[in-house]
């Protein structure tokens, strides 16, 4: 059997590869390390907890006590856990900084005692690379962070390349565009547009409107780490991207169009601040592995509103039970 450490697997593209990865790899015994913080959830797990060939530990990964055997005992690790929204970490960012750089420190460390460690996947992002005007990010491009969240996933990238360069830890870095799918925290863009929607409550549009993201499946973004997991050369950048930009006023008008609600519901608000205006990724080094997204984005996004909408006891609590939530809400959107 292969052991696969998952770290962040209760959280969105986590639990989504943790799915896929005991779904697809009858060979793969699969361990989830996860801190559960306000966007894990062992919901998004709730159907693999039982699983034999799957273990759950509650924990964090700066917690070497905690993280430190479970690495020491993978042959992969697939480390996804991470503070990942941009917004909280323009409203405070210690948190990121403690988990996605020294969380990552403590990880690779441990990394480095791993008899039969033969990958280390560190999950970045294209938010590394800065705004990108024209053109496609390349993975020997410049990075050019421009949030705290950005900055605490390029301090973490680059520490894992440091750790393959220096003490030659199987590392290879991974840097996705914006994923949709199932499982999304409702804070995020898409869900937190469709479930307003869906209550006839406005959506915030930041700014003009007219920023531009690239949207990448989920399920898309599982099938390139399983490719990079067998194929990928230690030590490489690649770039993940669905190919499908669009702009945040046009996704809008789309998830309205799905649910049926009027573009009456669209509420201009103050801007992001330093907001990225457009990423693109060039993805040709990935594709020359044999990758290519199978998700179109008008399918893919008409299958994820309907999710949100049939799957109501998965997002309903947080967003009216959730204490944190609402004061996370009060605090981004109140003003
Ligand atoms: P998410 O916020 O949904 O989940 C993060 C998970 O990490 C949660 O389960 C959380 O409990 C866990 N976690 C947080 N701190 C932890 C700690 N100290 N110890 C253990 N677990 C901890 O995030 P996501 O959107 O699924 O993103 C996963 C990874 O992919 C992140 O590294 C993110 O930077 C990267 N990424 C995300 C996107 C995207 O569009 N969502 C795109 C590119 C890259
Ligand atoms: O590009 C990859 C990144 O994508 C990941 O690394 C991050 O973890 C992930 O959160 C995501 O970051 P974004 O900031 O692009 O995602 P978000 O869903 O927060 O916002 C998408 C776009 O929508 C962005 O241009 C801001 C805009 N937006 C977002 C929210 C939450 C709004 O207009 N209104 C909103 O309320």
């Amino acid at each position: 059997m292969v052991e696969v450490l998952v770290t962040g697997g209760a959280g969105f593209i986590g639990s989504n590869f943790v799915h896929s990865a005991l779904a697809r790899h009858p060979d793969w015994r699969v361990t989830t390390l996860d801190k559960l913080t306000y966007c894990g959830r062992r919901e998004n797990l709730h159907d693999v907890m039982d699983h034999p060939r799957h273990t759950f530990v509650h924990g964090d990964i700066g917690d070497g006590s905690v993280s430190g055997p479970l690495v020491e005992r993978a042959e992969v690790v697939v480390h996804f856990a991470a503070e990942t929204h941009v917004d909280r970490s323009i409203l405070a960012a210690g948190e990121f900084i403690r988990t996605d750089v020294e969380g990552t420190f403590v990880l690779l460390e441990a990394a480095r005692r791993a008899p039969r460690l033969r990958r280390f996947v560190q999950i970045s992002t294209d938010e590394v690379y800065g705004s990108v005007p024209e053109g496609a990010s390349r993975e020997t491009d410049e990075l050019k962070p421009r949030n705290p969240y950005a900055a605490s996933k390029a301090g973490a990238d680059r520490l894992a390349y440091s750790y393959w360069a220096t003490h030659k830890v199987p590392v290879i870095i991974t840097r996705a565009s914006n994923n949709y799918g199932p499982y999304q925290f409702p804070e995020k863009v898409i869900p937190l547009f469709v479930t307003n929607a869906i209550d006839g409550r406005p959506v915030p549009l930041y700014g003009d409107g007219r920023n531009v993201r690239d949207w990448l499946h989920v399920e898309d973004h599982c099938a390139a780490l399983d490719l990079l997991i067998e194929k990928g050369v230690n030590g490489e950048v690649y770039n993940i991207g669905g190919g499908n930009e669009v702009m945040n006023v046009d996704l809008t008008h789309r998830i309205l169009a799905c649910l049926g609600k009027p573009a009456s519901l669209i509420e201009p608000v103050p801007d992001r601040p330093g907001h990225d205006r457009r990423y693109c990724l060039d993805t040709a080094k990935l594709r020359a592995l044999g990758w290519m997204p199978r998700v179109p984005f008008e399918r893919g996004l008409r299958d994820t509103v309907e999710w949100y909408r049939r799957n109501e006891w998965w997002w309903r609590p947080i967003k009216e039970q959730d204490a944190a939530f609402k004061s996370y809400y009060q605090a981004q959107y109140g003003r």
